[in-house]
């Protein structure tokens, strides 16, 4: 086991390089950084690492439907992540991308040692293949029915119904999702990682994980039950190449937890350090994740270093999930908050984001972020009680006292308080309780505030000078601890508030210096304002930006399902033709349906399902837009030939007609 002074690595989970970052994302970072700023201040040797997960089918099916290859989308989100990142204040020794060619490296290398060890074995397996695109079907390239609980899956999650991993193969009544062609069951050898034999290790390994108790007690429970070897191969190019062979890569989930040690490969190597330290060695690991990838911190990867010979995790911090406005979060139907877009380009101080995440609630238990909260907490929390007392100890003794800490006697009393707040703030970090811990400050802030207004300086200056200043520099003594215990959360405004005390830089500074007397004549800086109210009409603006994306959510939601991206020969495919309607008749037995010729250049009969929108009568000479070369087919026993475009609203159809009268049979580009 590790011990205290063995060397810490702090990673956050990989965020897949495939989208804008949303302050869902931050519950795992924001946290993770706080932890690691904590304990270096507790004189810890602390490496802090991440970077973006690249692989995964997702990331190719959203780079082939927007026109570019999944390089240069990994690319474009890697460096929004590092921007985000920067402007948020998290701050990674290492930003890496699972791309890069030492994680290619050191996934082989732990592929081979699996394999040479006997965890990995051959296995020949019945696989979705599409006939049309010529391909076997991975992930997300497959839709079906999920074999568990028969609801319509993914190919590799059963997202709408049970919730259950999908193995490769196990989908049913396949469909090829970039074509739409109903898929083949073939036949193909593929790689499995025999997890079954890593049962008995875990449910050892599990009981002495630390982190949060959450990870822990899902992850023994999924043991307790059962575990099946995992296919860890897939039909594609992008991604890892499972060593030996030439058309499969190893599954996003193998090589993206490896990146945490090919990151630290990287970070040691422009260090001068050996990676070994970390991950064959006495260290201390501790892996921040969302309450969403616990089995694969806490099964799949543990099973892996323990088979491949490395280090194992130390520690899994699990977050709990974040509501937005009380609704469950969904990109899709507008419950999101940009970190970019809604949060720093509206000009809002990141700190604020910082302490709202961070002590909200415990970190296990579900956030919910609104505007409205935010201004509370900034209004009452920040500046009335944080903010006001540094001001007024400040000011107070800028103006009384010559621009300087004031002569005095430090009070026993006071000093007893700041010991109290640096054991609280630690040991509830350590205890991965944020919420503890900024309370702990926000309590001192409130003695401060308290001790201020009794001994009334104001009053004693007239009376007592020596008295006012010994009122002062005690004050200042609790500035100066509340600054540096609230710098892990709040670092941009820490650092300007401990300016203001007239001290030098807070780098070096650790916890236990809250309680060193802050030294009498001190020159003081210059006391400004440290956090301003969120105005109301502030709010009201960002309400605005938030309910039109959900207006417009809705809006989609009712239109139109996304479509796969088509070629200019697909669409020139279509034989598309204005005509004019010559004959309409209701079919017997339908009430939708009508019969119609109409004149392409030809006569055509196309069934139509206009019938309740539509009467024969008002059809018969106006002009329409036909798919003339579509296959015919019989409906109500009358054939079809061709199809009429029509706008759908709520299932009703609009016919689209030509802007004016054009030649019957002219064609439509
Ligand atoms: O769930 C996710 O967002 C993954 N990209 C996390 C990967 S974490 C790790 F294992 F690399
Ligand atoms: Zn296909």
């Amino acid at each position: 086991m590790p011990t205290d002074n063995d060397p810490i690595l702090v990673t956050c989970g990989l965020p897949y390089a495939n989208g804008p970052a949303h302050i869902g994302h931050l519950r795992t970072y924001v946290p993770a950084d706080i932890f690691v700023r904590a304990l270096r201040r507790m004189g810890h040797d602390v490496l802090f690492i991440c970077g973006s997960d690249a692989h995964g089918t997702p990331i190719v099916v959203n780079a082939e439907s927007k026109g570019m290859s999944p390089r240069e989308l990994v690319e474009f989100y890697h460096k929004h992540f590092e921007d985000v990142f920067r402007s948020i204040n998290v701050r990674f020794d290492y930003f890496g991308c699972t791309d890069d060619p030492s994680n290619h490296h050191r996934t082989q290398e732990i592929v081979r040692a699996l394999m040479d060890r006997g965890h990995v074995y051959p296995r020949e397996i019945e696989l979705a293949y599409c006939p049309r695109c010529e391909r076997f079907l991975p992930d997300r390239y497959v839709e079906g029915i999920c074999p568990y609980c028969g609801v319509p899956a993914r190919g590799d999650e059963c997202d709408q119904g049970c919730g259950r991993h999908l193995e490769p193969g196990e989908i049913k009544e396949a469909v090829c999702k970039i074509c739409g062609s109903r898929a083949e069951y073939r036949k193909q050898t593929h790689y499995f990682f025999r997890l079954s034999a890593f049962r008995d290790f875990l449910l050892d390994y599990l009981q002495r994980l630390g982190g949060t108790a959450s990870a822990r007690n899902y992850a023994l429970e999924w043991v307790r039950q059962e575990l099946k070897d995992w296919c860890i191969t897939r039909n594609m190019s992008w991604g890892v190449k499972f060593p030996g062979s030439e058309d499969l890569v190893v599954y996003v989930w193998v090589d993206a937890p490896i990146g945490y040690i090919s990151f630290t490969e990287e970070w040691c190597r422009s260090h001068d350090v050996p990676w070994e330290r970390y991950w064959r060695g006495k260290s201390r690991i501790i892996h921040f994740i969302g309450g969403d990838i616990i089995y694969h911190h806490c099964i799949f990867w543990p099973a892996m270093l323990e088979g491949a010979g490395y280090t194992l995790p130390s520690d899994v911090v699990a977050s709990g999930m974040l509501k937005i406005d009380d609704k469950k979060f969904s990109k899709s139907r507008g419950y999101v908050v940009w970190v970019k877009d809604d949060y720093i380009d509206q000009g809002l101080e990141p700190d604020y984001l910082r302490y709202y995440l961070a002590s909200y609630t415990s970190h296990t238990k579900e956030v919910n972020f609104s505007w409205k909260i935010l201004q509370e907490k900034v209004n009452t929390e920040l500046v009335g009680a944080f903010g006001n007392f540094l001001n007024r100890a400040i000011t107070f003794a800028v103006k009384n006292f010559d621009g300087k800490v004031p002569e005095g006697e430090l009070d026993p009393e006071v000093m007893k308080r700041i010991e109290r707040s640096v054991d609280e703030v630690s040991s509830s970090l350590m205890e991965y309780e944020f919420k503890r811990a900024s309370d702990a400050v926000l309590s001192l802030a409130d003695y401060a505030n308290t001790y201020f207004q009794s001994h009334e300086p104001w009053k004693l200056i007239r009376s007592d000078r020596r008295a006012a200043g010994s009122v002062l520099r005690n004050c200042l003594q609790m500035a100066k601890a509340m600054i540096i215990l609230m710098e892990p959360f709040m670092p941009s405004k820490m650092a300007v508030a401990w300016s203001q005390l007239g001290m030098d830089s807070l780098d070096n500074i650790q916890f236990r210096d809250a309680a060193q007397p802050i030294p009498e004549g001190q020159a003081l800086g210059t006391p400004k304002i440290l956090f301003s109210r969120m105005e109301d009409s502030t709010v009201k603006k960002l309400e605005e930006i938030f309910r039109e994306r959900i207006r417009r959510a809705e809006g989609a939601e009712e239109k139109v399902e996304e479509k796969p991206m088509i070629s200019f020969d697909q669409f020139k495919a279509l034989d598309l033709r204005a005509g004019t309607v010559l004959e309409a008749e209701r079919i017997k037995g339908s009430d939708k349906l009508l019969r119609l010729i109409v004149d392409i250049g030809e006569r055509r009969q196309i069934v139509a399902g206009i019938a309740k929108m539509y009467s024969p009568d008002e059809l018969v000479g106006r002009q329409v837009v036909v798919v003339a070369n579509l296959e015919p087919v019989k409906i109500f026993g009358v054939e079809s030939r061709g199809m009429l475009l029509a706008a759908d609203i709520n299932g009703n159809a609009v016919l689209l007609r030509p802007d004016r009268e054009v030649p019957p049979g002219s064609g439509i580009r």
